[in-house]
């Protein structure tokens, strides 16, 4: 069975590098690992919940990209050219989020998600493997992912709030914005 990486930060280390600067007075940052850790004001436990929360958005958004690109292949019918066309500039968004999102993780001090065994286990939506559904299901689909990516990450941005993590609180407040305009392109297309 294969084992799962955690998401959280290393708690950092004794500050064993203190000393070996050189510089009076100065101490050295405090590495864990190998990796330094960021004294960037978050105790380690505020980074590693950030961690786990932004990792769970990153395997979120994996399955929304991955979801939207098979339909941009797989749609048919009479607004072909127009979904065809949408779907891809949605997934190229999706694209440009979850790198943002992965290099948000490294930058509180964690290690991104970046194995789809990790993505799969941690991702609160949904697939359907098998179903082929038509072009209005597939909006819809989409519709109901972003809905839900977008409560979700209201709730996570609380969250970082309470932790103090203003940086990550106005990150995802950005991702809302942005679920936000994917979802009303998509529903557009189903209003009359
Ligand atoms: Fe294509």
């Amino acid at each position: 069975m294969a084992t799962r990486r955690s998401t959280k930060t290393q708690p950092a280390d004794a500050a064993t590098d203190g000393a070996a600067n050189g510089k009076k007075g100065k101490q050295a940052p405090t590495r864990s690992g190998g990796l330094l850790v960021p004294n960037i004001g978050l105790t380690d436990q505020a980074r590693g919940q950030v961690c786990d929360i932004l990792n769970a958005c990153l395997s979120n958004t994996f399955v929304l990209y991955t979801k939207t690109r098979n339909y941009h292949w797989n749609v048919t019918g009479i607004e072909f050219i127009q979904l065809h066309q949408l779907f891809e500039e949605q997934y190229e968004q999706l694209d440009v989020a979850m790198d943002a999102i992965a290099e948000r993780v490294r930058q509180v001090g964690g290690i991104a998600f970046g194995t789809l065994q990790e993505f799969k286990s941690a991702a609160k939506l949904g697939e359907q493997p098998g179903e082929r559904p038509n072009a209005v299901q597939m909006v819809r689909n989409l519709l109901d992912d972003h809905e839900a990516v977008i409560r979700q990450l209201r709730q996570d941005a609380e969250t970082a709030d309470e932790l103090k993590d203003v940086g990550t609180n106005d990150f995802l407040t950005g991702l809302v914005q942005e679920h936000e305009k994917m979802a009303w392109f998509l529903r557009a297309h189903l209003e009359d």
